[in-house]
C-alpha cells in the first residue's frame, strides 16, 4: 500500500468518526431503513452505487415533504414536490447559496481559489456578453465544428471505424468552445485542450481527497493536494503571452479600438476590476468557464449519440430536417431555431440522462434555516437538493416517462403552428416553453431559477450545430446493437460511460 493510499484511508476513518459524532437529530425525517446508526452507514454505502434508488425511496415515503438522507459525509435534505423546487430555485445566495454547495463538493476553496466564490462575474460575462454575441461569432464556431470533426475522426474512404465517444467528444467540444473563448490559434493547441480538460477532472478528483481531510487542517494541508497552482502555471504558459498583450492595449487604447477580438478574453475585460485586471486573475476565469463547458457539453454530446444509436428510428427525420433547414436558410444561429426536431431530440436525451439522483444543490446559509411556505425548516448549515431523477421521471410530469420519445418535446410545438407565431407559441396562444434551453421545474438538467446554467445558451447551439452536422455528413450505429454502454454512477454524480464506442462513417 502507497503512503497516499494509507493516507485516504486514515483520513476516510476520521472523516466517518467525526461524521458519527456530529450525527444530530432533526426535525426533518429520514427514509426507514436509515434509522439508527448502523443502518444509516449502510443506507449511506447504498447511496454510493444506487442513488437513484435511494431517493426513490424517500420520494415514495415522503411524496410531499422534505426528507433526510445520509450520505458518507453528510445528510442530504430533499425536497419533493414541484412548488418546494420552485421556492428553492427562487432563492436568493443569501438564504440559499448555490456557492457554498458547490465549494464543498468540489471544494472550490482549495481546487479553486476563493476569488471565484466572492467575485463571480465570469457568471455575468457568460450570462450577458458570450449569450449575446452567439449569433455574430456562430460562423466561427461552425467553422471550428467542420474542422474539428474532419481532424478528430480522422475518417478516409466511406469504411465503419469505432469512435471512442467520451474522449473523442470531449476534444471536439474543447476545440470548439475554446474558438468562442480565446479563438485561434491556440484553440487547436492540443497541450492548452489537454490542460483543460485535465483541469476539470483535476478538480473533480482532487476536491473529493480534500474532502477527506478534518476541516481545521485544510488550511495547512489542503494546498499540498490541490493542483490549483500547477495548473494556473501550465495555463499560463499559453495564456500569459496573450493576456500580457491585450490588457496592455485595453490600457493604452480603451476598450474599443478597432479590430478588438470578439471573444472571452475582452468580454471578461470588459467588466473586471482592479485585482481582477491581472494575467493571473484573467487565465483563472478562462480555466473556470473552460471547467463548466467542457464536461457538461462533451456529457450531453455523448449520451445524446448513445441514444441515436439505440434509437435510430430518430435518424432519418432529423437528418431531412437538417438538410432541408441548411437547403432554405444556410448555417446560422438563426436556421439553428428551425430544427424542432434535433432540439426535442437533445432535450429528452438530457431528461432521461442528464442528471443525478440529485439536482439544485443549494446550501442553507440564513441563520434561522430555510422555510417553505408550508412551514416546513431546513436548518442553516444543511445541504437542499431535489429529487432531479425522480422529477425527470414522474409520470405527473411526462405522459410515459420510462420511454425515450426523441420527438415528444416537437410534437407539441407542432399541434400550435397553425398560429400566427409558429415558433413560440401554442394553440392556447401560449409561448411555447420546451425549447431545449428552458428550464422548468419538470425539467432541471440546466437546474432552474436564480443560477440555472448561464451557457446553456452557447451549449445548446454548438450541440445542436454539432449533432446537426453529424447528421448530415455520417451514419452513426451501435457498437453493438441494442447495447447503450452504461452510465457510470457515484453517489450523486452520473456521467455516460467513458470507455463505450459507436461505429460511424462518412457519408458524404
Ligand atoms: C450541456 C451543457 C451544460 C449543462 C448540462 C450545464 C448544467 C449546469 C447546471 C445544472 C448548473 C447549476 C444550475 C443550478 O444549480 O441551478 C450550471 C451552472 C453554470 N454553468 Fe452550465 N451547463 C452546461 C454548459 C455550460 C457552458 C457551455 C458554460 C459556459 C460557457 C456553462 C457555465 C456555467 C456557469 C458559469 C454556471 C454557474 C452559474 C452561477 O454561478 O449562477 N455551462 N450549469
Ligand atoms: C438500483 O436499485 C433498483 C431497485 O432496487 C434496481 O432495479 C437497479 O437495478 C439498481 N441499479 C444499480 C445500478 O444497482
Ligand atoms: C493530461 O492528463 C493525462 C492523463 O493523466 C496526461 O497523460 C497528460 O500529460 C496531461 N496533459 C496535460 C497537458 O496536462
Ligand atoms: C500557490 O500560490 C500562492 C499564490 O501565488 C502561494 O501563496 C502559495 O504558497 C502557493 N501554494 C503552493 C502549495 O505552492
Amino acid at each position: 500500500m502507497t503512503t497516499t493510499t494509507l493516507l485516504i484511508y486514515v483520513l476516510a476513518a476520521v472523516a466517518a468518526a467525526t461524521w458519527l459524532r456530529s450525527r444530530k437529530q432533526s426535525p426533518i425525517p429520514t427514509i426507514a431503513e436509515a434509522e439508527g446508526v448502523l443502518s444509516s452507514h449502510r443506507t449511506a454505502l447504498r447511496f454510493l452505487g444506487n442513488a437513484t434508488d435511494v431517493v426513490a425511496r424517500g420520494c415514495h415515503q415522503f411524496p410531499e415533504g422534505v426528507f433526510r438522507l445520509p450520505t458518507l459525509f453528510r445528510w442530504e435534505y430533499v425536497a419533493n414536490g414541484l412548488q418546494r423546487l420552485s421556492e428553492i430555485a427562487a432563492a436568493p445566495e443569501n438564504i440559499l447559496s448555490f456557492h457554498d454547495g458547490a465549494a464543498d463538493s468540489l471544494q472550490t476553496e482549495y481546487t479553486i481559489g476563493a476569488a471565484v466564490k466572492h467575485n463571480p462575474y465570469h457568471v455575468a460575462t457568460v450570462r450577458g456578453s458570450l449569450t449575446r454575441n452567439l449569433a455574430r461569432c456562430f460562423p466561427d464556431v461552425r467553422d471550428e465544428i467542420v474542422h474539428a470533426f474532419n481532424d478528430v475522426l480522422a475518417l478516409e474512404g466511406k469504411e465503419w471505424k469505432s469512435f471512442h465517444v467520451l474522449p473523442q467528444v470531449m476534444q471536439i467540444v474543447a476545440r470548439t468552445s475554446n474558438r468562442l473563448f480565446v479563438g485561434l490559434p491556440l484553440c487547436r493547441n492540443q497541450e492548452f485542450l489537454d490542460l483543460n480538460v485535465n483541469y476539470t477532472i483535476h478538480i473533480f478528483t482532487r476536491g473529493q481527497l480534500i474532502k477527506l481531510i478534518p476541516e481545521f487542517l485544510k488550511p495547512t494541508l489542503a494546498p499540498w493536494f490541490s493542483s490549483k497552482n500547477s495548473s494556473l502555471r501550465h495555463a499560463l504558459k499559453f495564456l500569459g503571452p496573450l493576456l500580457e498583450e491585450r490588457l496592455a492595449k485595453d490600457q493604452e487604447l480603451g476598450a474599443d479600438y478597432p479590430d478588438r477580438p470578439n471573444d472571452a478574453i475582452s468580454w471578461l475585460l470588459d467588466i473586471a476590476t482592479d485585482e481582477e485586471r491581472t494575467v493571473p486573475a484573467l487565465a483563472l476565469r478562462i480555466l473556470v468557464i473552460n471547467m463548466a463547458a467542457i464536461h457538461t457539453s462533451s456529457t450531453t454530446l455523448t449520451s445524446a449519440l448513445y441514444d441515436l444509436t439505440m434509437y435510430p428510428e430518430h435518424m432519418q427525420p432529423m437528418r431531412e430536417e437538417a438538410e432541408r433547414v441548411i437547403a432554405e436558410e444556410g448555417w446560422s444561429k438563426a436556421s439553428l431555431a428551425s430544427m424542432h426536431k434535433i432540439d426535442s431530440f437533445l432535450r429528452e436525451s438530457q431528461r432521461l440522462s442528464a442528471t443525478g439522483a440529485l439536482g439544485l444543490t443549494r446550501r442553507v446559509v440564513a441563520k434561522d434555516g430555510f422555510t417553505f411556505s408550508d412551514g416546513t425548516t431546513v436548518p442553516h448549515g444543511a445541504f437542499l437538493s431535489v429529487p432531479a431523477n425522480a422529477i425527470h421521471g414522474d409520470p405527473d410530469n411526462y405522459e410515459n416517462p420510462e420511454v425515450f420519445d426523441g420527438f415528444r418535446f416537437s410534437r407539441h410545438r407542432k399541434q400550435g403552428s397553425a398560429l400566427a407565431d409558429p415558433e413560440d407559441t401554442n394553440v392556447n396562444g401560449a409561448v411555447f416553453t420546451q425549447h431545449m434551453v428552458t428550464t422548468s421545474p419538470e425539467h432541471v438538467a440546466f437546474g432552474h431559477g436564480r443560477h440555472a446554467c448561464p451557457g446553456r445558451f452557447f451549449a445548446a447551439t454548438e450541440l445542436k450545430a454539432m449533432l446537426a452536422h453529424m447528421l448530415i455528413n455520417y451514419d452513426v450505429k451501435a457498437d453493438v446493437e441494442g447495447v447503450r454502454p452504461s452510465d457510470m454512477v457515484f453517489g450523486a454524480m452520473r456521467t455516460p460511460s467513458a470507455t463505450g464506442k459507436i461505429m460511424i462513417r462518412r457519408r458524404v
